[in-house]
């Protein structure tokens, strides 16, 4: 059982235990109804920082801010009566000392009452994990393309490839060393992706990695096609609901200029109307 606002969520260490068997489910949420929607259907529901890239139409997540973060957790925190409540550490926020990260964490669980935070960073993370851990913080890490330093990585592209593999398998492991309950592997190989998973002790969380992960995640509006100024190979559309939503708004503003709405059942008449048998 969980320690937070919602009860019957798994805590980090039932997701720990999950290493290894029927793929964990996850997915992004923003909002409340996200959150409803998804509920039943995840191990656990990420307030990722991609809010202020498909939300809120930032070019990248570098402008989230703490404040962004704690609004929206609020909201997914409403939706959510079965999944466990990760929230991502905005840029800035932790990367300075471990004191910083501890200060944000701890605002970021105790205003939202997420279950646990996530962070970008391995082998240079490592110490602030460790630090964060110690001191009750549960943390989901985040390794391989970290959106955060895309201006250092060179763009948004596929990481550890090459001689650069070991590299992402040291920042794998030394999260794990260090007491994060889960990994999430972003744009690596499969086949690093394999061997990180087989390595590691912590479940792996793929996007953009391989199926073999110990879970996967996307953000939610790629795969319902709400987002669609660009799709990274990784994301699979289940829905197309940006085009749905176009094509109803097209419907309307047609409809309006053609005073073919409001039509009789949308407007009220200037009689009271009879009420119902059995008082409706
Ligand atoms: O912010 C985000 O959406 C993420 C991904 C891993 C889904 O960090």
């Amino acid at each position: 059982m969980s320690a937070t606002a919602n009860k019957k969520a798994p805590l980090p260490d039932d997701i720990r235990a999950a290493k290894g068997g029927i793929p964990l489910v996850s997915l992004t949420a923003y909002t409340t109804p996200m959150a409803q929607m998804m509920d039943a259907q995840c191990d656990f529901v990420l307030v990722g920082d991609s809010v202020g890239m498909v939300l809120h139409g930032l070019p990248s997540t570098l402008g989230v801010t703490m404040e962004m973060m704690i609004l929206h957790g609020k909201a997914v925190a409403r939706g959510l009566s079965s999944a466990m409540m990760v929230i991502d550490m905005p840029f800035g926020s932790y990367e300075e000392s471990s004191q910083q990260a501890f200060r944000n964490a701890a605002r970021l669980m105790a205003e939202t009452s997420a279950g646990a935070v996530k962070l970008e960073g391995g082998v240079h993370m490592a110490d602030t994990i460790a630090f964060l851990v110690a001191r009750g913080i549960p943390v989901m890490a985040h390794i391989g393309l970290t959106p955060q330093s895309v201006n250092t990585l060179g763009g948004y592209k596929v990481q550890g490839r090459d001689a650069a593999a070991n590299a992402v398998l040291a920042d794998a492991q030394a999260v794990s060393d260090a007491g994060a309950f889960a990994v999430v592997l972003e744009k690596i190989p499969q086949a690093l992706a394999d061997q990180i998973t087989s390595t590691v002790a912590i479940p792996t969380i793929g996007i953009g990695a391989s199926a073999g992960c110990d879970g996967q995640i996307l953000v939610v509006d790629d795969m319902l096609g709400l987002f669609t100024a660009f799709k990274a190979k990784f994301v699979k559309r289940y829905a197309h609901l940006g085009d749905d939503g176009s094509a109803a708004i097209a419907a309307y503003a047609k409809e309006v200029r053609a005073r073919a709405f409001p039509a009789p059942e949308h407007i009220f008449s200037d009689q009271t109307p009879t009420p119902a048998k059995g008082g409706k």
